[in-house]
């Protein structure tokens, strides 16, 4: 993405503030002892500024009428550089990011100061405490003492105002997202054409990670979930040691992170290819009421009407085959629904593969999907093994179908719709793709 692109994002939000807004990169993680966790940029900070360096500050003034953007930089140190890698440094940044002034990270507290008189507003990250937010606070509790800076309140919520601008995606956000997906399809593909050919789930999840970096993506989005049999009705199962057998379902919920953009899918098939009646019979009920969802996708409809379309619907089916008794629409009053889809719909995704924007307003007014904006759309029916209010031949399976939806102008394009989803494709796919075999994406 081009610096323009982050640079108009910036004066977004420069002309939304009143103050300063102050953004942090992320900061290496210890894993144990001298390991650290791989580095992962914070979201936000990268949507400003498309750089990737830990140890780095984004600062946004807009004051008394005077606007400016700074940012702060780790300074070059060979002798660490030798160990952690190159740095960018204060010269090369500003040929990358086309801020008013950027300085070397430890004048952050000395440039704060001088700003700080006569500012109303803070904007920090309200949600997380990091190096960033205590240097910023202490700087502010400091200053509480100087006549000037008469407002030691000052604190507001910067997450919540990029959050909101995350919400609509723009063309180049829909494009890194689309790749994120055609790895992602060739991913769950590998899983299905070899899932006869190995031995246990981890394998899987190995090969589906395996894929997402061979094909470019820096990582899995989240970690994979390889649950066969009833490990699929633990919702996040994410041991994935259990040995694969024949006559089980296998539910793979799996995406990768391109260029920082996530992708979401999930995807249920019989480990040999071929389903049992009754685990049809639960599929194909999950998968009517998850395309009759997406048909129902487009602006201005609310994320809690497809919900409640979800619960009614997946209820009635239950009825129907047999599984539940009764009123379906008791079963949705009266909260039994929510023993076998327990979860939502599904969720804004983007640079997190659970976007963190709103799902309501300053109101507490649910917000309506608009264009632009990227939803999962992933309803589940899970019936456990220990399920004894179930007939028994519906216990242990658990299916859930997971696609990710761009919200368009006049309804929604599925961004998934080529990953191969119906239970006869499914079936057809492992007749077609008996050998064991490996494909990339690019
Ligand atoms: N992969 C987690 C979820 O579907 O929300
Ligand atoms: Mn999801
Ligand atoms: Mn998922």
């Amino acid at each position: 993405m081009s610096e323009k692109i982050y640079s108009k994002r910036r004066e977004k939000l420069l002309n939304s503030i009143d103050g300063i807004a102050i953004i942090g990169s992320a900061t290496h993680k210890i894993r144990s002892n001298d390991t650290e966790y791989v580095f992962r940029q914070n979201s936000n900070f990268y949507y400003l500024t498309g750089f990737e360096e830990d140890n780095s500050i984004l600062m946004l003034i807009n004051r008394d009428g005077v606007k400016k953007s700074v940012m702060f930089v780790q300074k070059k140190e060979p002798k660490l550089e030798l160990w952690s890698g190159k740095r960018v440094g204060v010269k090369e940044l500003k040929k990358r990011v086309h801020v008013d002034k950027i300085y070397e990270n430890e004048k952050f507290e000395k440039i704060l100061k001088k700003f700080l008189s006569h500012t109303k507003k803070i904007y920090l990250d309200l949600h997380v405490e990091t190096p960033i937010t205590t240097r910023v606070k202490n700087v502010v509790n400091e200053s509480v003492h100087n006549s000037k800076f008469a407002y030691p309140q000052c604190y507001e919520d910067v997450h919540h105002l990029v959050n909101k601008m995350r919400l609509i995606k723009d063309k180049h956000e829909i494009e890194l997202i689309k790749q994120a997906i055609k790895i992602t399809k060739t991913a769950h593909e590998n899983a299905m054409k070899n899932s006869l050919h190995v031995e246990y789930e981890y394998e899987l999840q190995s090969l589906i990670e395996h894929t997402f970096t061979c094909s470019g993506a820096a990582s899995d989005a989240y970690t994979t979930i390889v649950a066969s049999g009833d490990n699929a009705n633990t919702l996040h199962y994410i041991k994935n040691s259990d040995r694969l057998k024949d006559g089980r379902l296998i539910l793979i919920d799996a995406g990768c992170e391109y260029k920082m953009y996530a992708s979401d899918i999930t995807r249920t098939f019989p480990r040999d290819g071929k389903f049992s009646s009754s685990q049809r019979e639960i599929y194909e009920l999950v998968l009517s009421v998850q395309k009759r969802v997406i048909e129902k996708i487009r602006p201005n409809i609310l994320r809690s009407e497809l919900q409640k379309f979800t619960q009614l619907e997946l209820a009635k089916g239950l009825v129907e085959l047999g599984v539940l008794k009764g009123s379906y629409k008791k079963i949705v009053k009266n909260g039994v629904i929510n023993r076998y889809y327990p979860h939502g719909i599904g969720h804004w995704m983007g640079i997190d593969v659970h976007d963190t924007n709103p799902y309501f307003d300053e109101n507490a007014k649910e917000i309506e999907l608009q264009k632009g904006m990227v939803l999962t759309v992933e309803p589940g029916l899970y019936l456990p093994l220990n399920e004894t209010k179930i007939p028994k031949k519906f216990r242990g399976i658990g299916i859930r179908i997971e696609d990710d939806i761009l919200i368009t102008s006049n309804g929604c394009k599925n961004l998934s719709s080529k990953i191969v989803k119906e239970a006869d494709d499914i079936e057809e796919f492992y007749r077609n793709n008996k050998k064991k075999s490996v494909k990339y994406a690019h």
